[in-house]
């Protein structure tokens, strides 16, 4: 089994972890070996204690990069999920590991402290939290992802069945695997289409 880097970056809230998980899922179940390094699942352990200067950052991505290198050489697919809202870092993972495919959460700032799922924005605002992604601290939008979603446009399923596409295209995956068979998926792949996705 080829192993690739599916790495995911955007503002928090953007729809990562959603998206994530329902592409680990789809993965699992067509049987290949797949593990998730979410960014907070990362800090409680291999990145415990970093902060969120652009040094804590940029170490934290480099430690997931080396991780998600190690798994890809050995046929796993490595599903990264954090902000990493630098360029260079996340460039310098791409050269490192090879088998990389940048997925883009793209969402409107507005959208993310609408959601705001973790109360972090609310606190962001207030002040309570600093250097927050987007409120007093940059994110850097990539030029070139292998994958660029929509979040505020489309269902994180809708976002998934992009990337499972994409992921096929680039010969990481057989089609047959994840082809789609129900009613529902094949209403989504409609959709997509007339989005302009597929
Ligand atoms: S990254 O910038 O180093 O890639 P990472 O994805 O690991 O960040 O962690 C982001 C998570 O940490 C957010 O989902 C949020 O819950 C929490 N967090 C705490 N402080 C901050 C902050 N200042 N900026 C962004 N996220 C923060």
């Amino acid at each position: 089994m080829k192993g690739v880097t599916i790495w995911f970056t955007g503002l928090s809230g953007s729809g990562k972890s959603t998206i994530a998980q329902i592409v680990y899922k789809e993965l699992k179940k067509a049987g290949y070996k797949v593990e998730i390094l979410d960014g907070d699942v990362i800090r409680t352990n291999l990145s415990k204690g970093l902060g969120f200067s652009k040094e804590g950052r940029d170490e934290n991505i480099k430690r997931v990069g080396f991780v998600c290198d190690l798994l890809t050489r050995n046929g796993v697919i490595a599903i990264a999920v954090c902000i990493s809202p630098y360029r260079e870092i996340r460039d310098f993972n791409r050269k490192r590991i090879g088998n990389f495919v940048e997925v883009y959460t793209k969402c409107s700032l507005d959208e993310c402290i609408k959601r705001d799922p973790k109360g972090n924005y609310k606190k962001a605002l207030a002040g309570e939290i600093k250097n927050y992604t987007g409120i007093d601290d940059p994110y850097e939008e990539p030029e070139n992802p292998e994958v660029m979603v929509e979040t505020d446009k489309t269902t994180p399923e809708e976002c998934a069945r992009v990337v499972l596409d994409v992921l096929v295209k680039l010969h990481y995956l057989e089609k047959k695997d994840i082809e789609v068979s129900s009613e529902e998926e094949e209403k989504i792949k409609q959709r997509l289409k007339s989005l302009g996705y597929l």
